[in-house]
């Protein structure tokens, strides 16, 4: 059996030298996770508190995907804000990292630093509106997909060019996350509740007219469950960003963008979760109106009971 060759001194050096640069990316990454972590969060730049009856619409159980991310301080004040989130978070960004930090600096580093400390997951380069091409969510379900402040960012000045752009994402997200989405009804032992699809977007023109609603019913199977206003302060650290980019000195600090044009955030689920939702209000319904009927007979024959005890009380009297 002939000897195998050693490897040339030049292979060998090359392969020690990527395995330490590796390391040494390993070692800044936790560097950088450590330094953010013990950092105070930011301060929300809003100005106004959340609302106090305001109930943030996540929670440490959901399994949650995020689109579109910017500059991932989303992703960042779930993991800080909402207890238990961590595992569960996959977030996404449609840049790849270098176009990110070119677009929104050193911001991003920070913030993924923090959401990777907690065992979430961060993704570049994932197209919202084919997310079947990405690998790593292959086969996974997710009870809350959010999509902020979507906003293919072309710079088309013409309006109605402009609207027919940004629709044509939003429904291929929406039919794109469809698979994505957790159903009990299918997926019994692993899912329990059914799968949300949020979309944040601002209020007032062109907004209003890229009608996200009707794009749902688009769907053939998706249909509207609530709308809430989205509250910025709720998520202290999160500071939205344009597609474009953030430039300091240039750009609109904090979250002035949306500070000022009503955000909400619109709920979409499948058409069979709203089925069984109004099967579950019917069937409550059907309970109560036989609970009350019960009971009004149990009084009835109650009272029926009391007379016929006074009678017998009184033949009872006679018998003495
Ligand atoms: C106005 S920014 C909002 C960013 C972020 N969600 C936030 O709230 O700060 C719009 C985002 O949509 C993303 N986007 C546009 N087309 C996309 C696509 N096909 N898939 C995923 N993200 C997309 C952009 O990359 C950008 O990050």
């Amino acid at each position: 059996m002939p000897k195998a060759r050693p490897k040339p001194r030049a292979t060998k050096l090359k392969d020690a030298l990527s395995k330490l640069l590796t390391e040494q990316q390993k070692y800044k990454k936790k560097q950088a996770a450590v330094a953010a972590a013990s950092q105070p969060p930011k301060p929300n730049f809003s100005t106004a508190a959340a609302p106090k009856h305001f109930k943030r619409p996540y929670t440490g159980l959901d399994r949650i995907l995020l689109v579109g991310e910017g500059n991932f301080s989303f992703a960042r004040a779930l993991v800080e804000h909402v207890p238990g989130t961590g595992e569960g978070l996959v977030a996404t960004c449609f840049d790849s990292e270098g176009v990110l930090i070119q677009k929104y600096e050193s911001e991003p580093s920070a913030n993924i630093a923090v959401i990777e400390a907690v065992g979430g997951t961060v993704l570049y380069e994932v197209d919202a509106t084919k997310l079947e091409k990405c690998k790593a969510i292959k086969g996974k379900r997710f009870d809350k997909i959010v999509f902020n402040f979507p906003h293919a960012g072309a710079g088309i000045k013409d309006q109605d060019r402009n609207i027919l752009t940004n629709q044509s994402l939003l429904l291929s997200f929406l039919t794109s996350s469809l698979p994505f989405l957790s159903s009990p009804t299918h997926h019994p032992l692993t899912d329990k509740q059914h799968g949300e699809i949020h979309i944040t977007l601002k209020s007032g023109t062109p907004y209003d007219l890229w009608n996200v609603r009707q794009l749902a019913k688009q769907t053939g199977v998706l249909a509207a469950k609530t709308a809430f206003p989205f509250e910025p302060a709720a998520y202290p650290g999160y500071e939205h960003r344009r597609t474009l980019g953030f430039k300091e000195g240039m750009s609109r600090g904090g979250n002035e963008e949306i500070e000022d044009k009503k955000p909400k955030t619109y709920v979409f689920v499948s058409k069979e979760a709203v089925g069984e939702e109004v099967e579950k209000v019917r069937e409550g319904m059907k309970r109560k109106r036989k609970d009350a009927r019960a009971e009004r007979s149990g009084a009835r024959a109650g009272r029926k009971g009391k007379r016929r005890g006074e009678k017998d009380g009184e033949r009872n009297d006679d018998s003495e």
